[in-house]
């Protein structure tokens, strides 16, 4: 199984929009996939209308049950081929337990591990701090997708999110290839197309040529979730990056 991490320190820079197109794509080439929902916020969850209110199972249990297994607690979805581990409420509380109990950022990644014959993909929606649920998956992850906005802003927290996984990367003694996906990229404004290129000029070859353009239809990430595929500029952008990132040379090691 490979396991793809998506994830970057800001919000709203396109993680779970991400993570549900490539994992439609993945499931539309053929692939067994698994979505994790690490973000206590749930948006991954809401759009496949898993109620997280009272909590079932889900991620929580990754962290809390020894010898979790990913399979009791992956449920089906209206995609065939397409399994979700729910998010609980409950995940905010886990960055207390954290710092008292020793190997739980390692949690994920056992978990993973031992699930490795059931999806050929798990891909791992994060949420947008630096904290337990982020290094685990970070921890657990083969391959880094950094979604990033094409505004200037975004382009700082781009590089917070690149320094944190360098730390992981000490931390874990193997590299973590990473891609740069430009998302919600509006080439009609001047800050757009600067931010693109000096994402480029900064990242060069890790970061996808195909720009996810702004999009209103993809901008209701319930409707992608479990529609008939969507084809729409943003979706079809989308399946041009999934090419682009199977192609096992696209990820790339930090150079500096
Ligand atoms: N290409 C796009 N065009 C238009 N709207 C988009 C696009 N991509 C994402 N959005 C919208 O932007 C908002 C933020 O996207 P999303 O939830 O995927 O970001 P996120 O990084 O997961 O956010 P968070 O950090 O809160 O988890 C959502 O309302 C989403 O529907
Ligand atoms: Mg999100």
């Amino acid at each position: 199984m490979k396991t793809w991490a998506i994830a970057n320190q800001k919000g709203g820079v396109g993680k779970t929009t991400t993570t549900l197109c490539l994992a439609r794509g993945l499931v539309d080439a053929g692939y067994r996939v698994l979505l994790v929902d690490l973000d206590p916020h749930a948006s991954l969850s809401h759009a496949f209308g898993v109620p997280v209110d009272p909590p079932s199972r889900g991620s929580y249990e990754i962290f809390v049950e020894a010898g979790a297994m990913l399979s009791r607690f992956a449920r089906p979805t209206a995609v065939e081929g397409l399994q979700l581990c729910p998010s609980q409420p409950a995940l905010a509380t886990l960055e207390r337990r954290g710092a008292s109990q020793p190997g739980l950022g390692l949690s994920l990644g056992r978990a993973l591990h031992a699930a490795r014959d059931l999806w050929d993909y798990a891909l791992l929606d994060c949420p947008p701090t630096l904290g337990l649920l982020m290094i685990n998956a970070l921890a657990a992850a083969d391959r880094l997708v950094a979604p990033t906005q094409t505004d200037p802003l975004a382009l700082h927290g781009l590089r917070d999110m690149l320094r944190t996984t360098q730390m992981v990367e000490r931390s874990r003694r193997r590299p973590l290839p990473q891609a740069i996906l430009a998302t919600l990229h509006d080439k009609r404004t001047r800050a757009g197309m600067q931010s693109l290129q000096e994402l480029r000029e900064r990242y060069g070859e890790r970061v996808c040529p195909d720009p996810i353009p702004l999009d209103t239809r993809l901008r209701d990430a319930v409707a992608i979730a479990s529609a008939p595929s969507l084809h729409s500029r943003g979706a079809d952008a989308y399946r041009e990056a999934l090419q682009w990132l199977l192609d096992p040379l696209s990820f790339q090691c930090e150079a500096a």
